[in-house]
């Protein structure tokens, strides 16, 4: 099925009939460490603080604009393919052209000349080239690994950005993070993965695209390498840190409740929702339960030797 053309998308409320061997159960699983590991890298948790040179934001949205690029030509390219078209939605999702506008505002008009594809971005490009010439069932990982991504934490990059290097209230070099055929990111990361989860996949190719994912995250780890690199020769003016986001703003609207860190800080700081939450979540987890059990046996003993 094509979505080309916008054609009226219906979301699915009801998320709750997933099984472990979901494509979209396997991909989240089988990529946590690998987004842990994003997640905690140098060049992003910096982004996430506010802490950006203007020069690494130009960069960085320029190999963003090698890697859709490549990403949507291929999916053009294969959109009939039955693995591909549930998952091609080219008015909601493609980046390419609100890179092309992000880069033109930075650059001006003659940006094309002036970027080019860096040495860490490259490998990336030239696989994701790769799978769509050979083996177009992997472009379900890399689209999967960009777009949800983007989807999860984009609202929050952008506002980092725009206060981060003053960029104007209207939009102009964040497009990026718009997505503007979009209204609810979570309503639509559930269709996503449902359709993800309709692919005629057997068990050994839905493994192989989770391992894909893995090497997507590995690519993009790559990328921010490179940044971070590049960013110790670049000598600018960043923002104080303070006035950026922290992990917990940007787990809104996505997770947040089920990230058992969160929890327990905000506990720590005596708020008793998430004192709750925080026992909730140890009672679930099996060595806590056996925990738990050894607290209250110890308790009972004192107990009992403290009143007899
Ligand atoms: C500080 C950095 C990051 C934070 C705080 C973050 C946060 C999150 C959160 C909260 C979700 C869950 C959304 C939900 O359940 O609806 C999510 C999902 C996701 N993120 Fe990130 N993310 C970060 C970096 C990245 C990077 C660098 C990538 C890949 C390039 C990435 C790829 C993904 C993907 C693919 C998902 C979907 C997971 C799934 O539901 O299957 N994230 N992220």
């Amino acid at each position: 099925m094509s979505n080309k053309g916008g054609a009226r998308i219906v979301v699915d409320d009801d998320d709750e009939h997933v099984s472990p061997t979901d494509l979209s159960e396997l991909l989240a699983d089988g990529t946590k460490e690998s987004h842990d590991r994003a997640e905690n890298c140098s060049f992003v948790k910096d982004f996430l603080r506010g802490r950006i040179k203007r020069e690494l934001f130009k960069r960085g949205t320029a190999a963003l604009y090698f890697v859709y690029t490549v990403m949507e030509e291929e999916m053009e390219k294969n959109k009939d393919h039955p693995h591909v078209a549930p998952i091609y939605f080219p008015v909601e999702l493609h980046r390419s052209e609100a890179l092309a506008r992000d880069l033109e505002y930075f650059y001006g008009d003659d940006w094309e000349n002036q970027i080019s594809l860096s040495a860490g971005t490259k490998p990336y490009v030239d696989r994701i080239r790769e799978v769509g010439q050979k083996d177009p069932v992997l472009l379900v990982a890399h689209s999967y690994t960009r777009y949800m991504g983007d989807l999860s934490g984009g609202q929050i990059l952008k506002k980092v950005a725009q206060r981060a290097l003053k960029l104007p209230s209207t939009g102009e070099g964040v497009n990026f993070y718009q997505f503007e055929g979009i209204h609810s990111h979570r309503g639509f990361k559930q269709l996503y993965r449902s359709r993800m989860n309709e692919l005629d996949l057997d068990m050994e190719t839905k493994l192989r695209i989770v391992e894909e994912s893995n090497r997507a995250f590995g690519f993009n780890m790559m990328v921010f390498s490179e940044l971070e690199e590049i960013g110790k020769s670049i000598q600018e003016e960043v923002q104080e840190p303070g006035l950026g986001h922290s992990h917990a703003e940007v787990m809104q609207g996505g997770d947040i409740n089920k990230c058992p860190y969160y929890a327990a800080k905000m506990a720590a700081g005596g708020n008793p929702t998430y004192a709750l939450q925080l026992a909730t979540t140890l009672v679930r987890y099996p060595p806590c339960q056996v925990l738990l059990a050894a607290w209250v046996a110890l308790l009972a003993g004192f107990t009992a030797w403290y009143i007899f």
